[in-house]
């Protein structure tokens, strides 16, 4: 790489302006085009796809119960070729685009579902109530079979709910101490002619890595930051690579709040977290014991997670430098805030204090991986030697829910690595995580063989969340609660080269 470390400073995502406020509702227009981003000062700009001509696209802040709608134009030129794959169905083109913002609860039609899609010259419209707790969510583009490529490629952006009249009780860190990290990997490469591209393989890819995860749409930026608290919205937008974060001094940091909004109560001395593609998590760092110390945001979780290659750590292994001032003497900036935070005062995600039995049934899905029907490995979810269940064309929905309800699921992995699953427009629990006999149950789908003693869900899981690792051979147990919406939604593994591949199916809310 002729890149050097740590030379540009982290970017922040701009905040997007509605173009109007009609009866209390903000109104935008963020159109969908490809142009030139600067990933790093070393190397000339490079063809990105994104939102609001910004990678990643405009922040869109929201507050609870303001309702938003966004124009999402598709400004696409309907004969580029950005990106060119095999997994779309006849007939499409990859400069079809549809937006899911992922992690709300949004009316079927707002969803930004695959089948959805707009062709250049279209418009897609959504609206959103926003009523549900703070959240930290995203928006990210979802085309059938073709999600993996525009995500890579840069359609994706964040989204906030605030409710200030709550939040501002907690004293948390805000304005230029509140800081998003939305992280994803790629691979630059440069080109025969000198220029440098976005490199992604046409062929259908069982693991697809990127060599560096770029922070903010830069190559290992710094940010120089002052000695006190900073709280960082952390964000892992990669297709397919988990990241098992840390800082290079050790320093230990609280969590806050994860994908669906604030914990009840906040997890202290927490030295490093493990995000799996989609997953978010909210953290307090206080740099205020590393006066002039220069700290690194570290990552070394295996590829395919948790028994694949280890990262290189020069590449993958370091994402971005934190530059910390040298005292200032002013004591005061170390002790603004309380030691405690006092989440219970938030407004916290009623998933919370949801109990197993308020579950009103309990359901059993199934992840599989099989190599033997045709030379492109088959995801998706059956059960054990049922009929595979593919993606709607293929198999009429089974998941169907009361709206409004809770349940019990309890996901089933039979494949070799963890599959991070996410259920639209719901929030979840996780209670915990249990070996299993996969081969005894794979016989005929009545031997559940249970091994050892249930794990309970790491500590960056005990908040709200709508994104959950299913790691292999173990069966992971989550309490779902279903939004109160009517419609036809999805669930899917998160890896968006699996959900590209069917690792997806319908989630009907009756
Ligand atoms: Cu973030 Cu169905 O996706
Ligand atoms: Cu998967």
């Amino acid at each position: 790489f002729n890149m050097r470390y740590f030379i540009d400073e982290l970017p922040i995502p701009k905040v997007a302006t509605p173009f109007r406020t009609l009866h209390n509702v903000h109104e935008y227009r963020i159109n969908i085009t490809d142009f030139y981003h600067s990933f790093h000062s070393d190397i000339p700009p490079v063809l990105v796809r994104g939102y609001g001509s910004q990678y990643p696209g405009p922040t869109i802040v929201n507050y609870r119960y303001v309702k938003t709608r966004v124009h999402w134009e598709n400004k696409l030129l309907a004969n580029s070729t950005f990106m060119n794959v095999e997994t779309i169905p006849a007939g499409l083109t990859t400069n079809r685009i549809v937006t899911h913002l992922h992690g709300h609860d949004s009316d079927q039609h707002s969803d930004g579902l695959p089948e959805d899609t707009v062709d250049p010259g279209e418009t897609f419209t959504t609206n959103y109530d926003n009523e549900q707790p703070p959240c930290f969510l995203w928006y990210h583009d979802h085309s059938l079979g073709n999600t993996r490529s525009q995500v890579y490629a840069g359609l994706a952006g964040i989204y906030l709910i605030k409710e200030p009249a709550l939040e501002s009780r907690l004293n948390l860190p805000e304005g230029e101490y509140d800081i998003p990290l939305f992280l994803q990997d790629k691979i630059i490469a440069k080109t025969a002619d000198g220029s440098y591209i976005q490199y992604y393989p046409y062929e259908w890819q069982m693991t697809f890595y990127g060599q560096i995860v770029i922070v903010n749409g830069r190559v290992w930026p710094y940010k120089q930051v002052k000695t006190r608290k900073y709280r960082l919205r952390i964000l892992n937008g990669c297709n397919q690579r988990f990241l098992r974060l840390r800082f290079s001094n050790n320093m230990t940091f609280t969590i806050i709040a994860s994908d669906q909004g604030y914990h009840s109560q906040p997890v202290y001395n927490v030295d490093q977290v493990v995000l799996s593609p989609a997953e978010r998590v909210e953290i307090l760092v206080d740099f205020c014991d590393y006066a002039g110390e220069d700290i690194i945001l570290l990552n070394d979780a295996p590829t395919p997670y948790p028994y694949g290659s280890k990262v290189d750590p020069c590449h993958q292994g370091r994402l971005m430098e934190f530059v910390v001032d040298e005292n200032d003497g002013d004591e005061s900036t170390c002790a603004m805030w309380d030691e405690q935070v006092h989440l219970h005062e938030a407004p916290v995600h009623a998933i919370n204090s949801l109990m197993p039995s308020d579950a009103i049934k309990t359901r059993d899905v199934v992840l599989i991986q099989d190599f033997q029907i045709s030379d492109m490995p088959v995801q998706g979810t059956r059960f054990p030697n049922g009929t595979i269940k593919h993606f709607m064309y293929e198999d009429p929905p089974t998941e169907i829910v009361k709206a409004g309800s809770t349940e019990i699921w309890r996901i089933f992995n039979f494949a070799p690595e963890t599959h991070p699953i996410h259920t639209h427009t719901s929030a979840f629990k996780v209670l915990h995580r249990q070996k299993f006999n996969a081969t005894l149950l794979k016989e005929n789908g009545k031997n559940l063989q249970l091994i050892g003693p249930a794990t309970m869900p790491d500590v960056f899981e005990t908040g709200p969340k709508d994104v959950v690792q299913a790691p292999p051979s173990e069966v992971t147990t989550v309490l779902v609660k279903f939004a109160r919406k009517v419609g036809t939604f999805l669930w899917h593994c998160h890896i968006a080269e699996h959900e590209d591949n069917m690792m997806m199916r319908p989630l009907v809310l009756a």
